[in-house]
């Protein structure tokens, strides 16, 4: 009987900047880091304080095996820029789920976070996993938020339809974690920069 050879790692040698925002669906986080280290990578999380209602910090530093940040102004020495640092040492940053007000804020280059200041301060590729009530999603400022953000390159794994948290049934539903797994290996593969 043959034995399957295993799997190439696709994600060796990368660092994957999560950026975990305040939707429901960032109790799936840990499963998402699972398969990301699975497949090779090095996963640091950002959380924004909302995304702490849903999944904690000691869940996800457990699951990463590293340091979780949130804290825009680490009170730490020796002394360093926490946002450009992380900027810096990502080679892409994947932010699931993204929540409405995150997106919004991206749109508006509002930096008042950690989360948006490192999104601010690099220049790596940039893909984005919505997650929301329908209504949320299909709203004409986030779709408008949405659009400018393709406009400067950022890439999307659109939500699927699903039951939502709210108890309707929409799209707004994360996009399966194989399909954000999927899209990253292509963001990383074409190495197509944020403007
Ligand atoms: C129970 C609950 C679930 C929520 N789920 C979502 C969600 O799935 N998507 C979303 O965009 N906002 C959701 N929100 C609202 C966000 O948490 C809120 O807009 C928050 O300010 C987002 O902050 P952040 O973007 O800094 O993480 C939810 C709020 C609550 C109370």
């Amino acid at each position: 009987m043959s034995k399957s050879s295993p799997r190439a790692k696709r994600l060796s040698s990368k660092t994957v900047l999560q950026i975990v925002t305040g939707s429901i669906a960032a109790y799936k986080t840990p499963d998402l880091v699972k398969m990301m280290k699975e497949d090779g990578a090095k996963v640091i999380c950002v959380q924004t304080d909302s995304s702490r209602k849903f999944v904690t910090e000691t869940v996800l530093r457990t699951v990463t095996g590293e340091r979780v940040y949130s804290d825009l102004f680490p009170n730490e020495t020796p002394w360093g820029v926490m946002h450009t640092s992380l900027a810096d040492l990502a080679d892409v940053i994947l932010i699931a789920p993204a929540s409405a007000n995150f997106i919004a804020k991206l749109a508006h280059g509002i930096a008042d976070d950690l989360g948006t200041c490192v999104c601010l301060a690099t220049r790596r590729p940039i893909l984005i996993a919505p997650a929301m009530n329908d209504h949320m999603y299909t709203h004409p400022l986030t779709q408008r938020n949405m659009a400018q953000l393709k406009a400067i390159g950022y890439r999307f794994v659109d939500p699927v339809e699903g039951d939502l948290a709210c108890g309707r049934t929409g799209v707004g539903h994360i996009a399966p974690l194989a399909a954000i797994l999927e899209s990253l290996v292509s963001v990383l593969k074409t190495g197509k920069k944020s403007k």
